[in-house]
């Protein structure tokens, strides 16, 4: 007999994943019939246009193809021939071989250092596993904090849906707390509190907070204080902190500046706050969402909880290699002086410019259609607007029906989580610029009729 969905876990059956949920079904079933969509779902930079950079594919083709190295031709700039030269000696046998479990430790060297000159504060390459993506390092986290059916991981609302959606998966249960839309989503203490007392009356065990800084889906970026607020209230309730770090070049407001929480972590001088930070390829600039390279960090962690973590990364042997390359570029890409850094540097600037100005443009567009209003996007790669409806309908039924009326995908308030009574809708701001202003006036048009 074929397994049949009875003989699948409960657990698998109640995860939910939004960001490829039915709506994203019903897009790839429209474009399937010829219809033209437009994927603002997911932040997928480089399915919306972006290019790669051209110093991160020179490393990744040298060191896939060593011949290119035995005698490389003038096409190949000085410093993608040494880099692709040290991570083929650094990983002692290239990406062809697994590597140690935490990766390669010549690229977590580069972490470290990469974390020392970014925070001014020590960092281990025994603290650090190389994670096929960010996703791969946060369900480590959680599946060494969830011990049994009790246990609760505090997470914002509106958040990501890799946290509810493992949470569930893992058994464990989710409190979420919510940020202050009025407040540019602004995370405050008093709401910490609220979760933490309604999750234990409600027999949960909170073990862990996690923040994701700067925002998915709000766009909010949090300051120093903020961050010293949380890491109090963590060490007050005895909870381990997961800081989602990897919108961290994703910064467009003049004058604010990402701040880590391990930086604020060893500032405060706590022992007793275990933290785990997450950065990924998939995000800011290089936009490497398929090649799933990332790292996490851990602090605070007593060595045998680090021999369990290492165990738990050596079942799946060890993450893929190009990801490994791609996250050695990510921590050392070319500095000023080198052959690349003047085109690295374009390009790099060229992307953030235009997500600068995308963030803008969107932001101005939907605050002029009547029912829609949404924060400043003042980081990460989204706008997460409150939508007005009408009576009996839900921000589902908003988003399926734009899909059908204009070929935009969108995802549902739902799938993130938001206040009773309200209803939004999250867009990324990653279709060219041409594109947006052309968003922005279907979903006016659509609106209209709708309301
Ligand atoms: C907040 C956040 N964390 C983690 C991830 C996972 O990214 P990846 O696994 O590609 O590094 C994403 C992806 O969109 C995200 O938005």
């Amino acid at each position: 007999m074929p397994l049949t969905i009875a003989d699948i876990g409960a657990a698998i059956l109640k995860t939910e994943y939004a960001v490829r949920g039915p709506i994203v079904a019903r897009a790839q079933e429209l474009e399937r019939q010829g219809r033209t969509v437009i994927y603002c779902n997911i932040g997928n930079p480089q399915a919306l246009e972006q290019k790669p950079l051209t110093y991160l594919r020179q490393v990744l083709s040298l060191v896939s193809w060593p011949e290119l190295l035995a005698n490389p031709d003038a096409r190949w700039p000085e410093d993608a021939v040494s880099a692709a030269r040290a991570f083929i000696a650094g990983s002692k046998h290239g990406i062809g071989a697994y590597s140690e479990s935490k990766g390669v430790r010549f690229v977590r060297e580069a972490v470290a250092d990469f974390i020392r000159a970014r925070d001014g504060i020590q960092a281990d390459p025994e603290a650090i596993y190389l994670t096929d993506g960010a996703s791969k390092g946060v369900q480590t986290a959680l599946r060494m904090l969830i011990a049994g059916p009790q246990d609760g991981i505090m997470v914002p609302i509106p958040q990501y849906p890799l946290y509810s959606a493992t949470i569930t998966l893992y058994g464990g249960r989710m409190a979420g707390y919510y940020l202050d839309e009025a407040n540019g989503w602004k995370l405050s203490r008093v709401e910490l509190e609220k979760a933490y007392e309604k999750a234990g009356s409600e027999g949960t065990r909170i073990k862990a907070i996690c923040v994701i800084n700067p925002g998915n889906p709000t766009g909010s970026v949090l300051d120093h204080d903020n961050i010293a607020m949380v890491l109090a209230f963590a060490r007050e309730k005895g909870l381990s902190v997961l800081a989602d770090e990897v919108y961290q070049e994703n910064i467009y407001r003049e004058g604010e500046s990402f701040v880590s929480f391990a930086r604020v972590l060893e500032e405060s001088g706590y022992k007793d706050v275990s933290l785990f930070s997450f950065h990924s390829c998939s995000k800011g600039f290089m936009g490497e969402c398929g090649l799933r390279g990332g790292y996490m960090e851990i602090r605070n962690l007593p060595a045998e909880v680090v021999a369990q973590i290492t165990k738990l990364q050596s079942v799946s042997l060890c993450s893929n290699l190009p990801g490994q390359v791609a996250t050695y570029v990510l921590v050392r890409p070319p500095l000023a002086g080198e052959p690349s850094y003047a085109l690295y540097a374009k390009e790099r600037d060229g992307i953030l410019g235009e997500l600068r100005s995308r963030a803008a443009l969107l932001v101005e567009g939907l605050n002029r259609i009547p029912g829609i209003s949404t924060a400043a996007i003042t980081g990460a790669m989204y706008a997460f607007p409150k939508v007005t409806l009408p009576a009996g309908k839900t921000d589902e039924d908003w988003c399926m029906a734009l899909l059908e009326a204009t070929g935009i995908c969108l995802v549902p308030g739902t799938g993130f989580g938001q206040r009773p009574g309200t209803a939004h809708f999250r867009t990324t701001i990653l279709p060219p610029t041409s594109r947006i202003k052309e968003v922005v006036k279907l979903i006016a048009d659509f609106q209209e009729k709708y309301r």
